[in-house]
């Protein structure tokens, strides 16, 4: 099974949007999808409408639960719990529980946008890590800095960075785009050749509690999602 933390040291970057979409349509293509809310927020668990299932991450995390089906073939979610929040494990938790999940294909952590204990130990675990960044120079310092974290800890772990809410301002996404390109060499990670537009039907579909495609199975949200899971697909060697 391969793993990737979905990890960004910036709140609302679309880690868990992307986390969601990226899972479903890898699971749509007939690979088995492991999804894990390590969020206490449960962003991730409210647009699979399962916020509050149990068991929940705090008992996969002690061993007592396995990931739960969804409404959809092939995926399924380890829900979020508020009380993660709490948690100071001295332990490798994380890592633990990934090794025993057994007969999926896939792994995806949805990470909190912190260096706490979920964020260290997934990033630590995952065979890869992908960062959505919103398309936009401010945010852009903020994949540095995350970068250079990862960096410290696992230099050769590969990291994909995924251009997100990409708005037609162009001056900006061309800015973003430049610092992107020369931060790609710099720091050592893979820039994702799919980027993902603003789309109403995105933000919609978590409100509808469902995966972007969906809901709306011609929006520039779902087309995008759907290349995106095509580029991940051929770069993880899912096949
Ligand atoms: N491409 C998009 N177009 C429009 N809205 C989007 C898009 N991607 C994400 N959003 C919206 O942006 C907000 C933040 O997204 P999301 O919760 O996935 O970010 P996050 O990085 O997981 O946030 P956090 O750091 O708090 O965990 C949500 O309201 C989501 O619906
Ligand atoms: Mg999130």
């Amino acid at each position: 099974m391969l793993t990737t933390a979905v990890w960004n040291l910036k709140g609302g970057t679309a880690k868990s949007t992307t986390s969601l979409n990226v899972g479903a349509e890898i699971a749509k293509a007939g690979f088995k999808v492991a999804l894990v809310d390590l969020d206490g927020q449960r962003t991730l668990s409210f647009g699979l409408g399962m916020d509050g299932t149990t068991p929940t991450v705090l008992d996969w995390l002690s061993g007592k639960s396995d990931p739960l089906p969804t409404d959809f073939k092939n995926l399924f979610l380890v829900p979020g719990d508020i009380g993660i929040f709490q948690l100071v494990p001295d332990e490798d938790l994380i890592g633990t529980s990934l090794k025993r999940i057994k007969g999926f294909d896939l792994c995806i952590l949805d990470c909190p946008p912190s260096l706490g204990f979920a964020s260290v130990q997934a990033v630590m675990s995952a065979d890869q890590v992908l960062m959505p960044t919103l398309y936009e120079p401010a945010s852009l310092k903020g994949v540095s800095e995350a970068i250079g974290l990862i960096r410290n800890e696992r230099p050769d772990v590969p990291v994909s960075v995924l251009r997100c809410r990409r708005r037609s301002r162009l001056v900006l996404s061309r800015e973003a785009d430049d610092m992107l390109i020369a931060g790609a060499v710099d720091m050592d990670y893979h820039l994702l050749h799919t980027s993902i537009p603003e789309n109403i039907a995105i933000a919609e579909s978590i409100a509808q509690q469902k995966p972007v495609f969906d809901y709306d199975a011609k929006a520039p949200g779902t087309i995008a999602y759907r290349s995106l899971a095509k580029e991940l697909m051929k770069i993880w060697g899912l096949k």
